[in-house]
């Protein structure tokens, strides 16, 4: 089994976001305990259930690492509990959890988390989140239910007829770990030479090619010619762009938390967007702590 699957491998950031979600999570299912709703939860790019976060060393020369001992650096190795363990473990847990990943084998470590937690009633699925969050909505969806969907796809996976189809509802919250400067922001080259399937997957993730007019400035030439030009606030755009297309489709979205990488890159926003003031006011406080979140869940794991 390769280790990749296996072991999801982190950077020290990937934390803030697990803290944060956690903490929305306790929030809403203490805040709805006391009503008789069946609370979902959606992780729709579940994951393999734990990330190991990459230590001070991991960048280190070949010839550094020979001087460290194979369990010194195991010791070193520190995991995070990934987020379907952050939403199983709750203190006051959903009625129903939906797990997917598109990878087989993390699709099978997934599994091993019903025996873990046999009072949770869990289900998981294999394949592409975004059809099967679309398959499942209308079978659960009901006056009665209420839920929470984290999407937290590596790049421009996510669709916006996903998110749509969940807004809709008028009775989804989704958390969105929106990979804007990691990958989206990447794949608008500055050329403006983007590759079909490329263009492809940016027009699913923002539902249409309106991104593309955004970003690109168009100056025509003397002899008539257009020149592209990518916009130096390309990414600040796009984000309140989608930010304002949550707000139209889910009524409420809170103030987008910036990730940045050690070096001080915005990697990924966390967005939240929901049906109701008070969602937005809790997530708003809870991004706004950023880093400086505390949880039950943030400990090591060896
Ligand atoms: C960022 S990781 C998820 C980490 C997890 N949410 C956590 O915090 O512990 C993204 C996951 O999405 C999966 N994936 C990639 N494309 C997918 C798709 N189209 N549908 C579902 N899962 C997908 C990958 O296999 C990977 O496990």
């Amino acid at each position: 089994m390769k280790r990749s699957h296996t072991e999801n491998t982190v950077g020290p950031w990937a934390r803030q976001k697990l803290n944060g979600l956690e903490a929305y999570l306790d929030s809403y299912t203490t805040a709805l305990s006391k009503q008789r709703f069946k609370l979902v939860y959606i992780d729709a790019f579940a994951g393999a259930g734990k990330s190991r976060i990459r230590g001070a060393w991991e960048n280190a020369d070949e010839s550094d690492l020979l001087l460290l001992d194979e369990k010194f650096r195991k010791e070193e190795s520190e995991f995070v509990e990934g987020s379907p363990r952050r939403a199983l473990s709750l203190a006051r847990p959903f009625s129903e959890y939906f797990f997917f990943d598109a990878d087989n084998v993390r699709a099978q470590l997934l599994k091993e988390l019903q025996d873990e937690y046999p009072d949770r009633q869990i289900n998981i699925g294999i394949g592409d989140g975004n059809s099967l969050v679309q398959a499942l909505l209308p079978s659960i969806d009901g006056p009665n239910t209420r839920g929470v969907a984290f999407l937290d796809p590596y790049g421009p996976h996510l669709r916006w007829s996903t998110v749509q189809a969940l807004g809709t509802t008028k009775r989804f919250e989704v958390i969105i770990n929106f990979p804007l400067g990691m990958a989206i922001n990447r794949l608008i080259t500055r050329s403006g030479d983007i590759p079909n399937n490329w263009r492809a997957d940016l027009n699913a993730c923002f539902g249409g090619d309106e991104w593309e007019k955004l970003v690109y400035s168009e100056n025509r030439d003397l002899f008539g010619d257009t020149d592209r030009q990518k916009v130096d606030n390309a990414a600040e755009r796009l984000l309140e762009y989608y930010a304002t297309r949550l707000k139209d489709v889910f009524g409420h979205v809170a103030t987008p938390s910036v990730v940045r990488n050690t070096r001080g890159s915005p990697i990924y926003y966390i967005l939240w967007a929901g049906p109701h003031p008070l969602g937005r006011k809790i997530a708003d406080y809870i991004l706004r702590l950023g880093d400086r979140v505390s949880v039950p869940n943030d400990r090591k794991r060896r």
